[in-house]
C-alpha cells in the first residue's frame, strides 16, 4: 500500500495535470509558497466560498459581508499589534544554511513521541487480537507512559517559552532534544531570532515622500475599521457580524506542503460584534456551527477535531481549532478566537475616534467583544482534495483515479458525452446541453472512447456523465452515470434537471446546517 506521503506526492501531481493549481510563474521554475489556481481549481475554490458565504450571510441574517482593501493606513497594523508582534520564531543551521522554525522544529519533536506510542499501540494490537485493550495498555505499559510523560514534559517546556517569548530557551530545547538540520543531519544550530511575518511595500512615489505600507496578514482588520460604517449604514443591531472573504499575505519562512502554507493565500473571516460578558456563549454558538459547516459536506465526521490553543494570544479569553486530518496528520483549518474588546480599543486609541456602540436596550455605550471565525480558502481546499482523491481498483484489475468531491463543490457538475461524432449525435449532446447549462456548469467532451472520457471526468470529480446515443434520437432517453458508483440508468431529457438538482444544489446542505 502506498504511504501517505507517496499519496500526497499524488494528489499534487494530480492537482497540476487536471488543472486545479499549478505553481507560481512556473516557466521562471516558480515562486516559493505561491500558486495559481487553473480552469477546474477556480471552479472548486469558488464553490467553497459560495458554500461559506451563503451558510454566513444567508442563514445568519444578522451577518452583513463587506470586501475591504488589501492596502490599509499603515497605522491600523500598529494598533492591531502586527507590527511589533506578529513574529515567528528562526532558527539557522549553520551547515546546511537552512532556515527553520524554532516552533515547528520543536513540534516535530514532540510528534516522534506520539509516533512511537502508536507503533507501540499498533504491536501490541497485532500480539492480542481482539483482545486487546487500547485505553488499558496506553494507560498501563511501562514503555508507553514513558514515552507520554516524556512528550508531556517536553510540551510544558514549549509551551512555557512561546508563552514567555523565550527566544534562549527555545534554542535550549532544540539542543537538549538533540533535534537535528534534515538536510546537513547536524547540530550546529545559530541562535532564535524573531522576524515579521508582513510584507511591506510603499505608496506615492519617493519624490512625493513614500510612505512604508503593509499587505494585509490578515482580512479581519478590514472589518474592525469598518465596524461603525456597517453598523450605522445597515443599521444592524448587536449581537451581529461582518463576513469577508479576500487575500492575505504571510512571509512564511517554512515554504511547505503545498498550498498549506502560502505566502499569498485567501481568508474567509467573520467577525461576530457582542456584549461584553456574553462572548462565551456566542464562542460556543460559533464552535458548534462551524463544525458543522464542516462536516455536512460529509467527508466522514472523524476526520475533523477540536483543538483548544495551549497559549492565548494576550487578547483572547478563549481559542480553539478546528483541525482536519491531513496526508501529514491532523491539521488547522479554521480558528475560532474570543478576541474580547481588544482591537476595537486599540483602533479607538490609535485613531483617537469614538468606536463604541449604544445599546438601546440597556441605555448605555459599550466597545462590543468580537468572536472571530477564520478560516483559510486554500487549506479547505487541500483538505477537500486529500480526503476526495482515490485510486480505486476495479474488476478486471482495471483501476481508476476518481475525486469523490462533495457534489456541490465540484468544478463541473455535468459532463455531456455524445457516444460518436457523427449521425447527428453531437448536434443532440449540443441541444441537451443547452438546456442544463443555465443552471449547472457543463462540460462537454466528444474525443477518445467513451470509457476514456468516463475516466477523465472522475479525475476531476464531475458527478454525472451523460451519454447521448442513437436511441436518444428516436426517444428523448440518455444514459446518465453517477461517478462514485459508476452505475447507469436510462432516463428522460426531460428529468435530466431535477436527478442533477437534488444532488448538486447547495441547498440540500444549507439545510443540514439549520
Ligand atoms: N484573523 C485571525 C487569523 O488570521 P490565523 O490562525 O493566523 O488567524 C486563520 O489564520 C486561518 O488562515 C488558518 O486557520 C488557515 O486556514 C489560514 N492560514 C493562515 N496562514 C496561512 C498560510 N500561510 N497559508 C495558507 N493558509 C493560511
Amino acid at each position: 500500500m502506498a504511504s501517505q506521503e507517496e499519496i500526497f506526492k499524488k494528489l499534487i501531481a494530480h492537482c497540476k495535470e487536471y488543472g486545479f493549481v499549478f505553481p507560481s510563474s512556473e516557466i521562471y521554475d516558480g515562486l516559493a509558497a505561491v500558486y495559481d489556481y487553473g480552469q477546474n481549481g477556480v471552479e472548486l475554490k469558488n464553490n467553497i466560498k459560495s458554500y461559506w458565504w451563503g451558510a454566513m450571510t444567508m442563514l445568519h441574517d444578522n451577518v452583513a459581508g463587506i470586501d475591504s482593501a488589501i492596502f490599509m493606513h499603515p497605522n491600523t497594523w500598529k494598533a492591531s499589534g502586527h507590527v511589533d508582534a506578529f513574529n515567528d520564531p528562526l532558527i539557522d543551521n549553520r551547515d546546511s544554511k537552512k532556515r527553520y522554525r524554532a516552533d515547528v522544529l520543536i513540534e516535530e519533536a514532540m510528534a516522534k513521541f506520539d509516533e512511537k506510542i502508536a507503533k507501540e499501540v499498533d504491536k501490541a494490537s497485532k500480539r492480542f487480537g481482539e483482545s486487546f485493550d487500547r485505553e488499558l495498555y496506553i494507560k498501563t505499559n511501562p514503555r508507553v507512559v514513558e514515552y507520554a510523560q516524556k512528550r508531556d514534559a517536553l510540551h510544558e517546556r514549549f509551551a512555557s517559552a512561546m508563552n514567555n517569548n523565550n527566544l534562549e530557551e527555545l534554542k535550549r530545547i532544540i539542543i537538549d532534544y538533540e533535534v537535528v538540520c534534515p538536510i546537513s543531519g547536524t547540530k550546529n544550530w545559530t541562535d532564535v531570532r524573531q522576524f515579521n511575518l508582513m510584507f511591506s511595500t510603499e505608496i506615492g512615489s519617493v519624490a512625493d515622500g513614500a510612505t512604508k505600507i503593509y499587505l494585509r496578514p490578515e482580512t479581519a482588520q478590514g472589518i474592525f475599521v469598518n465596524f461603525l460604517n456597517v453598523q450605522k449604514t445597515g443599521r444592524m443591531k448587536i449581537p451581529f457580524g461582518i463576513a469577508q472573504i479576500g487575500k492575505a499575505f504571510r512571509n512564511e519562512i517554512v515554504a511547505r506542503q503545498f498550498i498549506f502554507r502560502m505566502r499569498e493565500f485567501e481568508q474567509m473571516e467573520m467577525q461576530f460584534f457582542v456584549r461584553p460578558g456574553e462572548e462565551m456563549q456566542w464562542f460556543e454558538y460559533w464552535k458548534e456551527f462551524r463544525m458543522k459547516w464542516h462536516k455536512a459536506l460529509g467527508l466522514g465526521d472523524h476526520k475533523y477535531r477540536f483543538h483548544d490553543h495551549d497559549k492565548l494570544a494576550h487578547y483572547a479569553n478563549a481559542a480553539t481549532d478546528i483541525e482536519f486530518e491531513m496526508p501529514f496528520g491532523f491539521k488547522e483549518v479554521e480558528g475560532i478566537h474570543s478576541r474580547t474588546d481588544f482591537d476595537l480599543s486599540q483602533h479607538e486609541q490609535h485613531s483617537g475616534k469614538n468606536i463604541k456602540y449604544f445599546d438601546p436596550e440597556l441605555n448605555e455605550s459599550y466597545v462590543p467583544y468580537v468572536v472571530e471565525t477564520s478560516i483559510g480558502v486554500d487549506r479547505m481546499f487541500l483538505s477537500i482534495m486529500a480526503a476526495s482523491y482515490e485510486e480505486q481498483p476495479l474488476e478486471g484489475g482495471d483501476s481508476r483515479v476518481v475525486l469523490h468531491l462533495p457534489p456541490i463543490l465540484a468544478p463541473n457538475k455535468v459532463a455531456i458525452l455524445p457516444l460518436l461524432k457523427k449521425d447527428g449525435l453531437p448536434e443532440k449532446a449540443k441541444e441537451v446541453m443547452h438546456l442544463l447549462k443555465f443552471d449547472f456548469k457543463t462540460i462537454y467532451d466528444e474525443k477518445d472512447s467513451i470509457g476514456k472520457r468516463y475516466r477523465r471526468q472522475d479525475a476531476i470529480g464531475t458527478p454525472f456523465c451523460i451519454t447521448i446515443d442513437h436511441q436518444t434520437l428516436e426517444d428523448r432517453t440518455v444514459t446518465i452515470r453517477h461517478r462514485d458508483t459508476m452505475e447507469q440508468s436510462r432516463v428522460p431529457i426531460a428529468d435530466l434537471h431535477g436527478i442533477i438538482d437534488q444532488k448538486v444544489n447547495p441547498k440540500s446542505v444549507f439545510k443540514k446546517l439549520m
